[in-house]
């Protein structure tokens, strides 16, 4: 029998501040964009209340900016790249990739390029996404690890997470397998049940049981991704973990999901649902050549497309309500899943660390 966690106030033990107005630690690696989404035409994202400006320059190398002129606070993003370096639309100042101004095309003879300097942030892209750490350490940390993506044996679908709240509401609902009640005919799992947690001070991992839906051991196979009544429930072992800030699920061997974060700010949270179906099981593919196993990892890119933008609605709109909610009568939850004061705990100790 689990115990019964009455209240908000219950569930953050020994914490004054509301999980739902944390902050975000700086001291890691955020998704801000798929690779594809950045070009050498500048491209505006925010992450937690900043405004950045990347591109790319002629080598493919990106730069990230603050977005912000410094002559008259415009987006730089909406200007171009010239030369390698950054130029406002407005008034056409150019920037450098270390934020200095480099020109002004009406400067008068007697006067100097002003000395305003635009911050840069770290920046990488690996395994698809474009990456932005904020702290003060780039080199200390690395972004989350996706070896299935370039893995010839797994087939990807991206699905992409807008939702009006903030990030915990996500990581909660996707910590909390006993949702899959909500999902209906898109499930992949039901019957789960809270085995048990490990945590420490950047992850927590919730290991449950779940009857899947899926078995991936024949070619065919996949497209159980399309046909609910081929589905056939078997018992698998179902682990979700919140490898801060990001999240990591595999269900038996045949799923693996990755939900990479982008909190924007107190209410407003963007993330990418990376779902990869796994081939390993069929060895004979294995002996087939490179060229052609990446054809087949290319064309099936998106299988599971209907399925994962089917469950990313159906959890945003829960997701949302819950914020709406929040923001009318912020302490009237009842929690019984104690995955989720793990979470908290982890949520919350690694933004005081910097507090
Ligand atoms: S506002 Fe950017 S150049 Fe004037
Ligand atoms: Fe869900």
């Amino acid at each position: 029998m689990l115990p019964q966690i009455s209240s908000t106030s219950e569930l953050n033990p020994g914490m004054s501040h509301d999980v739902r107005k944390l902050g975000i630690s700086p001291d890691h690696w955020y998704v801000v964009c798929r690779s594809s989404e950045v070009t050498n035409k500048p491209v505006g994202v925010i992450i937690w209340h900043q405004a950045i400006a990347l591109y790319r320059d002629h080598t493919g190398k990106i730069h990230a900016l603050e977005d912000r002129c410094p002559h008259r606070q415009v987006k730089l993003s909406h200007g171009n790249i010239v030369n390698n370096e950054i130029e406002c639309i407005y008034h056409g100042w150019r920037f450098n990739n270390t934020g200095q101004c480099t020109e002004v095309p009406y400067l008068e003879t007697n006067q100097k390029l002003p000395s305003c300097q635009i911050r840069t942030y770290a920046v990488k892209e690996e395994n698809g996404f474009i990456w932005l750490y904020l702290g003060n350490n780039p080199t200390s940390r690395q972004p989350l690890e996706i070896p299935e993506w370039d893995h010839l044996n797994y087939i990807a679908t991206v699905s992409i997470i807008n939702c009006k709240a903030h990030y915990s509401y996500l990581i909660e609902n996707l910590m909390d397998m006993y949702h899959g009640h909500l999902h209906q005919d898109l499930q992949a799992w039901s019957q789960a049940s809270l085995q048990n947690i490990e945590e420490n001070e950047n992850r927590v991992d919730a290991h449950y049981t779940a009857q899947s839906y899926y078995r991936i051991d024949k070619i065919w196979s996949i497209s159980q991704l399309f046909f609910p009544a081929l589905r056939k429930l078997h018992p698998e072992a179902l682990d979700v973990s919140y490898v801060y800030p990001h999240w990591v699920s595999t269900l038996g061997q045949d799923f693996k999901i990755y939900c990479l974060l982008c909190p924007i700010n107190e209410t407003q949270t963007k993330a990418y649902l990376i779902h990869f179906t796994s081939l390993n099981t069929f060895w004979r593919l294995h002996k087939l050549p490179i060229w052609f196993r990446r054809w087949i990892k290319n064309s099936l890119f998106g299988a599971a497309q209907k399925l994962l933008d089917g469950l990313v609605l159906q959890d945003v709109k829960m997701i949302e309500e819950e914020q709406n909610a929040y923001l009318k009568h912020p302490s009237k939850n009842y929690e019984l899943n104690r995955a989720l004061v793990s979470v908290q705990r982890l949520m919350k100790n690694q933004v005081d660390k910097f507090r």
